[in-house]
């Protein structure tokens, strides 16, 4: 059942169950959301909705039960429900997160959970942002790999340490949940923020590439590695576990040294 206005004094709806697994121990858990709906009004508000589920599913199944027994208009983004394709990152308490891997057991859930949109990107509707401006930034980066001369006859061979040398940075889904974390980018929506650096160090790094020197040149511009100002918040928000600080600090390295 949903609220439109949260009032801490008000007697709480019923809350609706989330299909319970047998022997589930149901909590029923407020889920406090960001809505904004343009073509019904210009401010966003917030909703309250109640819903009895297990602490150990995901605010990704909440979000479900919302949408399927509540509010069928509740807007998010969602595919995979695995953590891997990177597109239900949102705020969730005050942190960026995939919904789809935030237990709502380590969410202190006897007080409402609160769930945004990303910051820094524009909201198109509820919890969902304009991720064009994220992509571009990645497009930027020529994620792909460069080479010259005639095409091989057999595989590009590596090492395995030329490998490791960039094995972290691949793992990267590009959810933008470490590019909305990051008080530079909030600021200044043309820094090409955390992921697309990710992104570029994949290949700056990668013993077959031959364009590495163009992607540190584009980093140089004014809106490129040197607006980083190592506050960490990307390394702590990458669902990914990916050390995103220090792939920016590499590249950074890479530019003064000149060396790959
Ligand atoms: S580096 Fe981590 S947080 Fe950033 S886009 Fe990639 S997976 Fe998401
Ligand atoms: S739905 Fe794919 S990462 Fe969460």
């Amino acid at each position: 059942m949903a609220t439109a206005a949260p009032d801490p004094g008000a007697a709480q709806p019923d809350a609706v169950p989330v299909s319970p697994s047998p022997g589930a121990n149901l909590m029923a858990v407020t889920f406090r959301i960001r809505r904004f709906d343009p073509e019904a009004a210009a401010e966003a508000f917030w909703q309250d909705f109640r819903v009895e589920i297990d602490p150990k599913e995901r605010v990704l199944d909440a979000l479900h039960s919302i949408k399927g027994e509540q509010d069928g208009s509740l807007t998010f983004r969602r595919s995979c429900a695995h953590g891997i394709c990177g597109s239900d990152a949102m705020r969730i308490n005050g942190r960026n997160r995939l919904a789809c891997k935030a237990l709502v057991k380590d969410l202190s859930p006897q007080r409402p959970v609160v769930v945004e949109p990303l910051k820094g990107l524009t909201v198109l509707k509820d919890l969902v942002v304009d991720m064009e401006p994220f992509f571009q930034a990645y497009r930027d980066m020529l994620p792909f790999l460069v080479t010259s001369g005639n095409e091989p006859t057999r595989e590009r061979l590596q090492s395995p340490a030329q490998r490791a040398r960039f094995d972290d940075t691949t793992k990267c889904i590009l959810c933008a949940a470490c590019t909305s974390s990051c008080p530079v980018f909030w600021n200044d929506g043309q820094y090409f923020g955390p992921a697309a650096i990710v992104g570029a160090h994949r290949f700056i790094f990668d013993s077959r590439d031959e364009a590495g020197e163009r992607r540190l040149e584009i980093l140089n511009d004014n809106h490129g590695v040197w607006r980083c100002r190592t506050i960490f918040n990307c390394t702590d928000a990458c669902p990914r576990g990916i050390q995103v600080t220090k792939a920016i600090q590499e590249v950074k390295q890479a530019l003064v040294t000149r060396r790959l």
